[in-house]
């Protein structure tokens, strides 16, 4: 790898000096600028981020964790990040937590020896020690906390809109699946449909489950159409779990929308691509994403900040595994 030396040497200047050019700083004759620049483009050097940062004592670089980057939700936020980042001239430096806390630990240190100056987090542990103790800006994103400046979507309001959807739509034995008791975003929309169902006249069941794997959604979608053999809606925690629940209602032979509806929640661009297309809650995941970048970015620049809680709002995405409304006028 090029390193600054041999910039120095093509240039036939001293290190310093590739440095006060590289960094902007101390005078440097405009003839000496010109020979390093076309050093530099010779042999195609780029600064070590970090070292570049340490030096001019300021970094662009932020870090992203995300809990499961194979859900097609979770690329949506980063998109979102990512360009609002970009348009703000920082970059992002991302890792996957797969829910495991010591790696998302691990990762938390990796960011800090990086000398990132911000984090954006979806964690199950926001309130875990490793984010209190630190001295740059976190914003918490989808899965949040209380206790800091935080971006998610309105779950409650989307687990009653699911319910109160597929009620109007003709459902009367209804099954509500519990998303995972640690994420709190699938709580959030659970005790919304649950609120909603209750309220309702409608007969309706709740299955637990604890994840949002679809090898596992396909067991209890199973399960679902055992136990509940006439059941004629389906609320599901997530657009992966629905997605399992629609496989197992056409693999008995069900008529989807007729015999049973089903709505699953966030709307990945796999939904639509289903046959018949999913119903969902659709979140603005690549808007939340860019929220929290604005917020993170604001909160570096230690720019006042009056709002940092963000609620945003999320849409019912009617497709064909519900009924029309007017069917049922
Ligand atoms: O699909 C993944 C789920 O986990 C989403 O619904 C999102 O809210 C996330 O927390």
């Amino acid at each position: 790898m090029t390193t600054i030396r041999d910039v120095a040497k093509e240039a036939g200047v001293s290190v310093a000096t590739v440095s006060r050019v590289l960094n902007e700083t101390g005078y440097v004759h405009e003839d000496t600028r010109k020979k390093v620049q076309n050093a530099i483009q010779i042999l195609n050097y780029s600064p070590n981020e970090v070292a570049r940062s340490l030096y001019k004592r300021e970094s662009r670089l932020i870090g992203l964790l995300l809990p499961d980057i194979t859900n097609p939700f979770f690329p949506l936020l980063a998109r979102g990040i990512e360009d609002e980042i970009h348009r703000q001239g920082f970059r992002v430096i991302f890792g996957n937590s797969d829910e495991d806390l010591q790696k998302e630990m691990d990762y938390i240190s990796t960011f800090i020896q990086n000398n990132v100056v911000g984090i954006i987090s979806a964690t199950n542990n926001p309130d875990n020690s490793n984010y209190q103790n630190l001295e740059i800006p976190v914003v918490f994103l989808d899965r949040t906390s209380n206790n800091y400046p935080s971006v998610y979507a309105d779950g409650k309001i989307g687990g009653r809109i699911a319910a109160e959807e597929i009620i109007q739509r003709g459902s009367r034995n209804i099954t509500l699946l519990k998303g995972p008791t640690h994420v709190r975003p699938a709580q959030e929309r659970f005790q919304g449909s649950l609120q909603a169902l209750s309220e309702s006249d409608v007969d309706f069941q709740v299955i637990n489950t604890s994840s949002f794997s679809f090898e596992e959604a396909k067991k209890w979608s199973k399960e679902l159409f055992q136990k509940y053999p006439d059941t004629d809606g389906v609320i599901a925690s997530n657009d992966i779990v629905a997605t399992a629940v629609l496989h197992e209602a056409l693999r008995i032979g069900k008529k989807i929308p007729d015999d049973v509806q089903i709505i699953g929640f966030d709307d990945i661009p796999q939904s639509s691509l289903l046959f018949p297309a999913l119903s969902t809650i659709k979140q603005p995941a690549y808007d939340m994403g860019m929220e929290a970048a604005m917020l993170l970015t604001k909160l570096v620049r230690k720019q006042h900040v009056e709002i940092k809680t963000i609620k945003m709002d999320v849409t019912f995405m009617e497709r064909q595994t519900t009924r029309k409304v007017k069917a049922h006028g």
